[in-house]
């Protein structure tokens, strides 16, 4: 299958995906810049440059710690590569919209980078991840079953316990349901929209190169390596936090919030179908595809499952809120089953089981988190 450039390569998912495609017989080179505020110090490689891949534990990647942003550095990565497997990013909803100049620079600017030299060095295959935080809200039916886009939630309806996202014109409750990747795209954060504009960037890319590239919106990513507390975490990794400490998980609202927890190995298989898929992909094909385990849980539900498997004391709900978390967001995975042929394969319970006793990459930089719900 060639060699790949992962970017992103010693993160949460890279690694992962690293694992994945030595495993399927890969070549693999990874560039990260290792950012002191997701690696600790002790992950650093030596120094800059290339060498032998200590920190991803195999001698048969090649790590360069280099920044995407920076186009002679990326150029020279991607010397005799075949496909781009593109992981590097600024994750989580941030803090405020302070955070907004460096989710633009680390996901649009470095992203712009990586297919300019990607154009410059030949390399006409990318898969590049994505999220669901592009649809926003998730999707809706009203009783007669027909599409609604809910209002937006309102101060007092939290306040007052009404989490449930309601029908403008009717002021009921609406029925949440599967989100398709042809459904009106709504990134309510700086995050998602610099998630979005990345697809357009490879959008454009593959129009004018010639080349093919494969988004892949992620739902809840969980699992082994996941990075600990900080206020870019996953809700897994902050319950999980909080059970070490001995403390109970903390879930929001009424801890019905739907959504699609998908383990990150399934994820990793996910990106090998779709480097696959670009080997014959025909010019200029670009494909969004919806990453999820199909398999709809409540934020309560994973408090709990991990709570039992952890062996530690049962979540609180706390009706806390945050006005700009999305209630409901889960996917189809249909598309991807039947265009790529993957699906997830980590049951549930096993993954939050596996989860609850898996080593988290250690606590970098900032320290405090909120339970971001999304990443
Ligand atoms: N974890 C999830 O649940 C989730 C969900 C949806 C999408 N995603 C996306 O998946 C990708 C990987 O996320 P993750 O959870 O593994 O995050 P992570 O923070 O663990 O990994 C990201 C890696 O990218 C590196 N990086 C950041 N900016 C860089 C730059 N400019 N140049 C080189 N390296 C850089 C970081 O050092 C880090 O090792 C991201 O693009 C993220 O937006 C993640």
């Amino acid at each position: 299958m060639g060699t790949v450039l992962v970017t992103g390569g010693a993160g949460f998912i890279g690694s992962t995906v690293v694992e994945r495609a030595l495993e399927r017989g890969m070549t693999v080179r990874v560039i990260d810049s290792f950012r002191s505020d997701v690696h600790p110090e002790s992950e650093l490689p030596d120094d800059g440059g290339r060498q032998a891949a200590e920190a991803a534990g195999d001698a048969r990647v090649e790590v360069i710690r280099g920044d995407i942003r920076d186009l002679e550095t990326v150029r020279d990565a991607l010397q005799g590569v075949d496909v781009v497997c593109h992981q590097a990013g600024k994750v989580g909803l941030g803090v405020d919209f302070s955070d907004a100049p460096d989710y633009v620079s680390s996901n649009d600017y470095g992203t712009a980078v990586l297919l300019r030299a990607m154009g410059d060095e030949g390399v006409k295959r990318l898969v590049y991840a994505s999220s669901m935080v592009v649809y926003g809200e998730g999707r809706y039916r009203d009783a007669a079953g027909h599409d609604v886009r809910p209002a937006p939630r309102r101060v007092d309806d939290l306040e007052s316990g009404r989490f449930e996202p309601i029908d403008p014109a009717t002021g009921l409750p609406l029925e949440p349901a599967l989100i398709a990747e042809d459904s009106a795209l709504d990134p309510r954060n700086v995050y998602a929209t610099s998630k979005l504009a990345m697809e357009y960037l490879a959008a454009s890319w593959a129009r004018s190169t010639g080349g093919s590239a494969v988004g892949l919106r992620y739902h809840n990513v969980y699992g082994p390596g996941m990075p600990q507390n900080t206020p870019y975490a996953g809700v897994a990794s902050l319950f999980r936090s909080a059970l070490e400490r001995g403390e109970a998980p903390r879930v929001f609202e009424d801890g019905g919030q739907r959504r699609d927890f998908v383990h990150v190995r399934d994820v990793a298989a996910a990106n090998l179908a779709a480097i696959e898929w670009t080997e014959d992909a025909p010019a200029g094909r670009t494909r969004v595809f919806n990453v999820g385990s199909g398999v709809v849980h409540t934020i309560g539900d994973m408090a709990e499952a991990l709570s039992r498997a952890f062996g530690g004391p049962a979540p609180i709900v706390t009706g806390e809120y945050r006005l700009g978390d999305v209630r409901h967001i889960t996917a189809s995975s249909a598309r991807i089953r039947d265009e790529l042929g993957w699906q997830a394969e980590v049951d549930f319970e096993a993954g939050m089981r596996e989860f609850a006793s898996a080593p988290l990459r250690a606590a970098a930089g900032t320290a405090g988190a909120t339970a971001a719900g999304i990443r």
